[in-house]
């Protein structure tokens, strides 16, 4: 099944407050990988989630003109990488654009996806669907592996355009 969402507010006075409403809204962030025949693509990526538990699936929103999203239609699976505070680099590197992020970035197969180490975890998962939704894809996928992380500081999170972490608070 395809489904296409499609919505008809697409002024700039309409975009902008929807940006500014989701920009108060602290996420996640993750490199999603996949692999182009031997070579490694990465694209950071906040727009990710668990999506069932029966079976274990997970979603992940991505850009129509995304570079990873070809390169996931053509092997069928991805890797999320969820990044860890100390990882803020990596989220920097995986946000440009371009064929050789992975240049110097150290990372190893898993389940022939790239794996980045010392994340605060990985999830290897393979595409069920897809739906176009406006200027997006989200793809719905099988999980095929899941590993928490150990030892981070804390998770990366991304608020206000800013990169951040979570505290929790006092009682
Ligand atoms: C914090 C943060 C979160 C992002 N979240 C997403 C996302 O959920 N989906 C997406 O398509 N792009 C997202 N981006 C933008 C992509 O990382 C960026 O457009 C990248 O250059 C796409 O690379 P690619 O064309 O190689 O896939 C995000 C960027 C940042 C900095």
């Amino acid at each position: 099944m395809k489904s296409t969402v499609r919505s008809s507010r697409t002024g700039t006075a309409a975009q902008q407050a929807f940006r500014d409403v989701m920009a108060a809204v602290a996420s996640p962030v993750a490199v999603v990988t996949a692999l182009d025949g031997s070579r490694p693509h990465g694209t950071t990526v906040s727009a990710f989630t668990s999506l069932s538990l029966t079976p274990p699936m997970v979603l992940v929103s991505l850009d129509e003109r995304s570079q990873l999203l070809a390169v996931i239609r053509g092997s069928g699976r991805f890797g999320l990488n969820v990044l860890g505070a100390h990882q803020v680099g990596l989220a920097s590197v995986f946000a440009r654009s371009g064929p050789d992020k992975f240049e110097g970035i150290d990372w190893s197969p898993s389940e022939e996806l790239p794996r980045l180490p010392d994340a605060a975890a990985w999830i290897a998962a393979e595409v069920a669907d897809s739906a176009d939704a406006g200027d997006h894809t989200i793809l719905l996928a099988h999980v095929m592996a899941a590993e928490p992380g150990e030892g981070y500081p804390g998770p990366l999170t991304y608020h206000r355009r800013s990169f951040g972490t979570h505290t929790p608070l006092a009682r």
